[in-house]
């Protein structure tokens, strides 16, 4: 039987899919890897192994051993993150979408899910609803990587048949699994602190307004699209997805109504140029016209979410 394999399972949202993808496959069908494993959120029945990316002969070896048709290729260094690591981002986040794009154009794999970022925008695109066609000058390394590989996930689509499909993520909320170095951390740090610490220091500015995603609406949109019907999809390279926005100042606010002496202060450093760098809003008609795409979660919704699901975990 065809098994799912997940690379990159260990991170933000790698733990949350896993979890989904086990309940429509059932455990035994999905294959979790990660350069890094951690072992104590192992869910029972999925196989868990240590796997680098960029090692494409154990990637094809565990392709074949296993049967996998399918695969989530999370692997990737974030946008802030990669801007201290300039090489290993370009090589990570490029060299680990070919050798996917490869294996599955020599026939090794059937359909891959890749994901890209509003990172793909800059300061030169459109900043309020932002389009699904529109310039894209992104200026950080990540932004740079995530254009071209929707550039390649196209291509491949177009020259050789690989069905690849792919979202430009805005930032994710969640709780279960800690941020990897985006520069959307902050929507995330902020809960934690405030239940922790009753106050904030935030590395962006107060009034910067960045779209965002609640996790299950973020992994909705991924399994949907995944399990939509090919020949209905008109966007080949990557879907503009869309939450909601909102900037820190409303976050806080927001968090004021069940914390009222939560306070926040702003001391914005490199990532308020990269977080200005991005759209405020995005246009995802194409997402919604194309596959009936719809988010679920408001920030009043992710608020309360975030604060008792922290709480909880912690209690
Ligand atoms: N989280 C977000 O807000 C967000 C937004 C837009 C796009 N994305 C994209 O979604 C994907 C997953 O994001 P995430 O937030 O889960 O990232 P993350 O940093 O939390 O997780 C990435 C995982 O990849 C693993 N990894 C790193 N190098 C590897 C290698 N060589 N081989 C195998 N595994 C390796 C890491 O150990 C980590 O567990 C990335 O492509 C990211 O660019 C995320």
């Amino acid at each position: 039987m065809a098994k799912v394999l997940v690379i990159g399972s260990s991170g933000q949202i790698g733990v949350e899919l896993i979890e989904q993808l086990a309940k429509i496959h059932g455990s035994s069908k999905i294959i979790a890897s990660d350069i890094n494993l951690n072992l104590n959120r192992n869910l029972q029945g999925v196989t868990y192994l240590k796997l680098d990316v960029l090692d494409k002969i154990k990637l094809l070896e565990v392709i074949k051993k296993y049967n996998i048709s399918e695969v989530y290729l999370l692997a990737a260094l974030l946008s802030a993150v990669a801007e201290r690591n300039i090489q290993l981002a370009w090589d990570l986040n490029m060299k680990g979408l070919f050798h996917i794009l490869d294996l599955a154009k020599e026939k090794y794999i059937k359909k891959i899910f890749w994901p890209s970022s509003i990172a793909v925008f800059g300061p030169t695109s459109p900043k309020l609803i932002t389009p699904q066609t529109t310039i894209l000058e992104p200026s950080t390394v990540y932004g740079i990587s995530k254009m071209s590989g929707e550039r390649w996930c196209e291509y491949y689509f177009l020259k050789y048949g690989v069905d690849v499909r792919s979202l430009r993520y805005p930032g994710i909320i969640s709780y279960k699994s800690p941020p990897g170095g985006g520069t959307t951390d902050y929507a995330i740090e902020i809960f934690h602190s405030a239940i922790k610490k009753g106050r904030y220091e935030c590395f962006i500015d107060k009034d910067i307004e960045l779209p965002m995603i609640y996790m299950d609406d973020a992994i909705r949109a991924t399994l949907e699209l995944m399990n939509y019907e090919r020949k209905k999809l008109t966007v080949n390279s990557s879907y503009n997805i869309s939450g909601i926005s909102f900037t820190p100042k409303e976050i806080a606010s927001c968090i004021k109504r069940t914390y009222p002496n939560f306070s926040i202060s702003y001391k914005p450093d490199f990532r308020n140029e990269i977080a200005l760098s991005w759209p405020s809003s995005i246009d995802d008609s194409y997402a919604r016209k194309d596959w009936n795409w719809s988010h679920q979660f408001n920030l009043e919704k992710i608020t309360s979410q975030m604060l008792e699901g922290i709480s909880n975990s912690e209690a």
